[in-house]
């Protein structure tokens, strides 16, 4: 994982179902907390890892209906799949570990000799993980006989019982806690072992996570009774893992206050943005309350003034343009304006978060960043791959930041629904005409604002078209620095 240079200063390794993700609470407010205090607070120097029972088919599924981050890592079907980044790189290594003393056709056969067992989906049964449901009552029975008749086959096997109904048969070196280990063991290696390690979960198969050494644990307010007695049993005495009183990611954002691992107010907890403590902000901060406020504007939850349009201008660049997904460019101030006409005209329905913020400062006072943003109203979801330049007000960035440039994207599919489910997902978006070779920029250089310039393809030809408006001349070099700033940024 190399997105960070240096050791992450927390890594989330969290469960899904139930505790990231709530399935009780229909309008994701716990989830969206938790998704504006990461932007906001982590992204940049933080890791967040899903560590999830679902295969990468039902994963997929749940990112379509739920609100959900990109997370560094995925770890799915049981810890037995671990995947880098949003394109899902798969670790080949820990496969190959997983082999040893493993045969599904052999797992397969025994298993026939149970009738109490049913055989989960297609899609849940993995290389490494077989899938069963079995009522809690017979489990305990099963389990044992089983594993008896595997060990006489030459198998090292686990198996992990879930809440209250999931029977899952991996290798014994597999599972949610053995994958966390052998991340820790890589980054230890490469000298980036996260400063400190929080892992979240509700159920039988989070049980592991909590054993492994030095990590801090939360086991949310609504853990299965499983994984509250295996905790009776083994880690009784652990004051690094904590019983949430709050539900779900609800729960997480408690437990980061209690151990003290880093802010622990989201920005959709305070009301205005004035509450924001100063050392809170950074790029991700900024973005972040600015969609929130839009968020809000549209659903009438804050006050319709012209005042806050015009303190929005105030750090809105005089100058500054905003591109249009089709293309259209209007100068900033005029869009700002324009939000006077939507305002509260999706009361109740809209929710907007941002996934991926990511910034690279590009001169003294200036940030590129970069981001995806999502919007969901009623069944309708859209995202658009957005890049902003801020620029700091004063030396130190806790005078905030002054909004000089946006430039918004569709993403492929974005805004189609059909039959009541989304069309357009997180996890599969393709880029439709956002290059980072191709595209108009607006930039400073040397405190002055250069006008545009169109990159093509070569790089290099679009260098003459580059006048500033205070007279700023972008030389060969500069295009130069910014094109590779940009490739390392989004490569
Ligand atoms: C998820 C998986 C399922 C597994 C369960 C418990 O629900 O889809 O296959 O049994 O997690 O690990
Ligand atoms: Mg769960």
């Amino acid at each position: 994982m190399d997105r960070l240079n240096n050791p992450a200063r927390l890594m989330i390794v969290s469960d899904l179902d139930h505790t990231m993700v709530d399935h009780h609470d229909s309008e994701n407010l716990s989830l969206l907390r938790f998704n504006a205090l990461w932007e906001a607070n982590y992204r940049h120097d933080s890791l967040l890892v899903f560590s999830t029972g679902r295969s990468p088919t039902l994963y997929k599924q749940l990112r379509k209906e739920k609100p959900m981050l990109t997370p560094d890592i995925t770890i799915m079907s049981v810890g037995t799949e671990i995947t880098y980044g949003n394109s899902m790189v798969p670790d080949n290594g820990w496969v190959q570990f997983l082999n040893q003393k493993w045969d599904k056709n052999i797992v397969m056969e025994e298993t026939r000799k149970f009738p109490e067992l049913k055989l989960q989906s297609e899609t849940e049964q993995r290389p490494h993980k077989v899938s069963f449901y079995v009522d809690k009552d017979k489990a305990r029975d099963v389990m044992r006989a089983l594993s008896e008749l595997l060990e006489k086959r030459g198998l090292d096997v686990k198996i992990i019982y879930s809440g209250g109904m999931d029977l899952d048969i991996l290798p014994q070196g597999a599972g949610k806690g053995q994958a966390l280990a052998y991340l820790l063991k890589k980054f230890k290696a490469e000298g980036k072992l996260p400063n400190n390690t929080l892992v979240c979960g509700d159920s039988g198969n989070d049980a592991e996570l909590f054993s492994i050494p030095d990590v801090y644990g939360v086991m949310v307010s609504n853990a299965q009774e499983e994984l509250l007695q295996w905790h009776a049993e083994n880690a009784k005495n652990n004051p690094k893992i904590i019983h949430a009183t709050e539900r779900c990611a609800s729960g997480i954002i408690q437990a980061i206050g209690q151990f003290s691992l880093g802010p622990n107010t989201s920005p959709r907890d305070l009301k205005c943005s004035s509450e924001c403590k100063m050392e809170d902000t950074n790029p991700g901060h900024e973005i972040v309350k600015f969609y929130l406020f839009y968020e809000r504007w549209r659903r009438a939850e804050v006050e319709n003034s012209d005042q806050s349009l015009e303190k929005l201008k105030a750090v809105c660049y005089p100058s500054g343009v905003f591109i249009h997904p089709s293309g259209v460019e209007r100068p900033l101030h005029d869009c700002i304006s324009a939000m006077k006409n939507c305002y509260g005209d999706k009361r109740k329905s809209l929710r907007v978060w941002v996934d991926r913020v990511s910034s690279a400062q590009i001169s003294s006072d200036t940030w590129l960043v970069k981001f995806d943003k999502w919007e969901l109203s009623g069944e309708e979801w859209q995202c658009c791959m957005t890049t902003v330049i801020l620029r700091s007000r004063a030396a130190s960035l806790s005078d905030g930041f002054t909004w000089m440039h946006v430039h918004q994207t569709w993403l492929e599919g974005s805004g189609h629904v059909g039959g009541g489910m989304p069309k357009h997902k997180q996890g599969d978006v393709a880029k439709k005409t956002y290059s980072w070779r191709s595209m108009r920029l607006v930039m400073c250089i040397d405190g002055n604002l250069a006008q545009s310039a169109l990159m093509d393809q070569s790089g290099l030809s679009s260098t003459s078209c580059s006048k500033g408006v205070h007279g700023g001349q972008w030389t060969v070099l500069q295009v130069h620095t910014i094109l590779s700033t940009l490739h390392d940024l989004w490569a």
